[in-house]
């Protein structure tokens, strides 16, 4: 552990700003879609947050901070590929180990091990023993069709209402799709961001 590391929710904004940017390499005035899930979970209803797709836990650790932050129960994170891969971002500066590592290693820095659960296991399988109340979910796994599609359904009825649903990669067809048959006839307030990286929606439930 570093020592330099302060607690970040002991911190004010612009620090927290900083240390974000400094432990999980992201800005959060210009990677506009995590900028948005850190004010989701702040914002939104009692629940915990669920993602599928952890990876290096970079949205798993700001909604953890922001589930901290506002006193509100933390966040479980599924991923069914987290020990093996490789991490697939050269440009980022806690490149050179496996994804394991680096999510650990966030986690840790960011003093975050108690606000995260994570499930090692396909998100197709996870969800037959799920039930917990969400707050905010970011669908975020594989993006094909028949994923996307099954992780709304299966993991958005777990959402409570006026609970935030969020899916990355919105430009994908598999995703769209799903997105068109899944979220548009059932929730409100959707919203496109499709002109940034990545490009994602964010929606409301009744
Ligand atoms: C784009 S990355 C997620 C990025 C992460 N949500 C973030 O914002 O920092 C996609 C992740 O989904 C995982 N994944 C792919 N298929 C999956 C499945 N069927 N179940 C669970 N996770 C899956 C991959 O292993 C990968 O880590």
């Amino acid at each position: 552990m570093n020592n330099h590391v302060p607690d970040l929710l002991s911190l004010s904004e612009n620090e927290k700003e900083y240390w974000v940017h400094k432990i999980l390499d992201v800005d959060l005035r210009i990677k506009t879609h995590y900028s948005e899930l850190y004010r989701l979970a702040r914002i939104s209803q009692p629940g915990y947050c669920l993602e599928i797709g952890t990876d290096t836990g970079i949205s798993a650790c700001l909604m953890a901070l922001a589930s901290a932050q506002t006193h509100q129960p933390g966040v479980y994170s599924i991923d069914s590929d987290i020990g093996e891969g490789m991490i697939r971002y050269p440009h980022r500066k806690n490149q050179g180990g496996n994804r394991w590592h680096v999510l650990g290693t966030n986690i840790l820095l960011c003093g975050l091990q108690e606000q995260i659960v994570l499930i090692v296991d396909d998100s197709l399988r996870a969800y037959r023993w799920f039930s917990v109340p969400i707050r905010l979910l970011l669908i975020d796994g594989n993006h094909d069709y028949q994923h996307a599609s099954q992780d709304i359904a299966n993991y958005g009825k777990w959402l409570v209402s006026g609970g935030y649903i969020v899916c990355h990669d919105y430009n994908e067809d598999g995703v769209a799709r799903a997105v068109q048959e899944q979220i548009v006839p059932y929730y409100s307030d959707i919203i496109y961001h499709k002109d940034c990286h990545p490009s994602y929606i964010v929606a409301r439930k009744p």
